[in-house]
C-alpha cells in the first residue's frame, strides 16, 4: 500500500476582515402594507422591524456578494488571488447550477475552488466553520466566505408570515491563518424532522415572463424551537471554546425576529451589560447575510471592536443551526 502524505495547515484561524453590503432601496413597513394586510404597528410589535432593504430588479446575489467580497479583501489586507477557496452561503440566487460561488469568484479576478453552502438562515456560520477547517487542513491558505440573499424575489407580498420580516443584503469575510484562535468549535446540527416548517413553496411569484416559487413559513413553530434550542447551542458553542458567557464582549444571534432575540438573550441568562445585535429593526432578516451584516452594525455603532470575543449563532430552514466563539475582524470603511 502507498503511503499517502497529507499537507500540513495553519495551527490557528481567525477572520481576518469584514465587508458588507446594503443595497440603496428602503423599505418601509407603510410600503409593504400597501399590498399586506398588516400594519406598522403590528410588524414593529411582532419583528421588531422598522424598516429593511430591497435590492434593485436588476441587482443580483452575485452582484451583491462581490461588493461585500471586495471590501472583505481589503479590509484582510490581501488580494483575490490569494484565496484558496471561495464559499457562498445563499438559498435565493435563483438556480441550483450553476452555482453561485464560481461566478462570484470569476467576478473577483479568482480562479479558486468554489462551491455554495445551503443550510438557510444558518449558512454563513456552516461555511465560516468549513472555511476555518479548510485553512486549518492545508487546503487553502485563505479561503473567502460569503453570506448572501435576495429573498425578495421569493417573498409573496401578500403572505402575513413571511412578507415583512425578509429583506436582501450580503457580508463577507477572509478566514486565514493567525497567531492565536480566533474561530472557536462550531456547535452544530440539524432537526430534518421539521423541514416543512420552512420551505420553497410551488405557489408562484410572477416575475417578468416567469415564474418564481415563494418561501413559506410555520412562524409559530420556529418561535417554539429558535429562542429555546438555540440557548443549549449557545452554551455549547461557549463551553468549547473553553469560555464562559461573562467573557463574551457581544452576542450576535441571526437577526430572525427580535422577540426570538429577546426571549433567546433571556433563557440564555446572558450576563447583563454584553452588547446584543439588533441590526434587523433597520435591515430585516437577511437569512445568510443576516450575522455579517449584524457583526458590522455593532462595529459602526461603537457597541462593538474588532478583537473583541463575540458568540456568533445561525440558525433557520432545515431546520439547520451552527455557532461559534469568534474574535471579531477588521470591517472595511471603518
Ligand atoms: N399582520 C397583521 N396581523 C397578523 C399578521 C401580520 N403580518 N400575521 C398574523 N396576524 C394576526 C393573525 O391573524 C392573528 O390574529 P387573531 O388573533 O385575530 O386570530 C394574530 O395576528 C396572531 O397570529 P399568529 O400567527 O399567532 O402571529 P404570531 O404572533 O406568531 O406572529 C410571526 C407571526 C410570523 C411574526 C411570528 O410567528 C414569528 O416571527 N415567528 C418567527 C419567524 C421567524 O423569525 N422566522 C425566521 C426564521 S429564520
Amino acid at each position: 500500500m502507498s503511503k499517502i502524505s497529507q499537507r500540513p495547515g495553519a495551527a490557528a484561524t481567525a477572520m481576518l476582515g469584514l465587508g458588507i453590503y446594503r443595497p440603496e432601496r428602503v423599505v418601509t413597513n407603510a410600503e409593504i402594507c400597501e399590498v399586506l394586510d398588516s400594519s406598522d404597528e403590528w410588524i414593529q410589535s411582532r419583528t421588531g422591524i422598522q424598516r429593511r432593504r430591497f435590492a434593485r430588479e436588476d441587482e443580483t446575489v452575485i452582484d451583491m456578494g462581490v461588493a461585500a467580497a471586495e471590501d472583505a479583501l481589503k479590509a484582510a489586507g490581501i488580494t483575490a488571488d490569494q484565496i484558496g477557496a471561495v464559499i457562498v452561503a445563499s438559498t435565493t440566487q435563483g438556480q441550483h447550477t450553476p452555482h453561485a460561488a464560481p461566478m462570484l469568484a470569476d467576478r473577483l479576478g479568482s480562479r479558486a475552488a468554489s462551491f455554495d453552502v445551503s443550510a438557510g438562515c444558518a449558512g454563513f456560520c456552516h461555511a465560516l466553520s468549513v472555511a476555518s477547517d479548510l485553512v486549518r487542513g492545508g487546503s487553502a491558505e485563505y479561503a473567502l466566505v460569503v453570506g448572501v440573499e435576495k429573498v425578495s424575489d421569493f417573498l409573496d407580498p401578500t403572505d402575513r408570515s413571511t412578507a415583512m420580516i425578509f429583506a436582501d443584503g450580503a457580508g463577507a469575510v477572509v478566514v486565514g491563518p493567525a497567531d492565536e484562535p480566533g474561530i472557536g468549535p462550531v456547535a452544530w446540527g440539524s432537526d430534518g424532522s421539521q423541514s416543512q416548517v420552512i420551505r420553497q413553496e410551488p405557489r408562484c411569484r410572477q416575475v417578468e415572463h416567469d415564474q418564481q416559487p415563494v418561501i413559506a413559513m410555520e412562524g409559530q413553530a420556529v418561535f417554539r424551537w429558535a429562542p429555546f434550542k438555540m440557548a443549549d447551542v449557545a452554551r455549547e458553542a461557549v463551553a468549547s471554546a473553553g469560555l464562559e458567557l461573562a467573557d463574551l464582549d457581544a452576542f450576535v444571534p441571526h437577526q430572525a425576529n427580535m422577540r426570538i432575540t429577546d426571549t433567546l438573550v433571556r433563557n440564555l441568562k446572558l450576563p447583563e451589560g454584553i452588547p446584543v445585535a439588533r441590526d434587523i429593526a433597520d435591515t430585516g432578516n437577511t437569512s445568510a447575510a443576516s450575522v455579517p451584516l449584524a457583526i458590522e452594525r455593532m462595529v459602526r455603532d461603537g457597541e462593538a471592536k474588532p478583537g473583541d470575543t463575540a458568540l456568533l449563532i445561525a440558525f433557520g430552514a432545515g431546520l439547520s443551526y451552527a455557532g461559534q466563539v469568534v474574535t471579531l475582524p477588521p470591517v472595511a470603511g471603518l
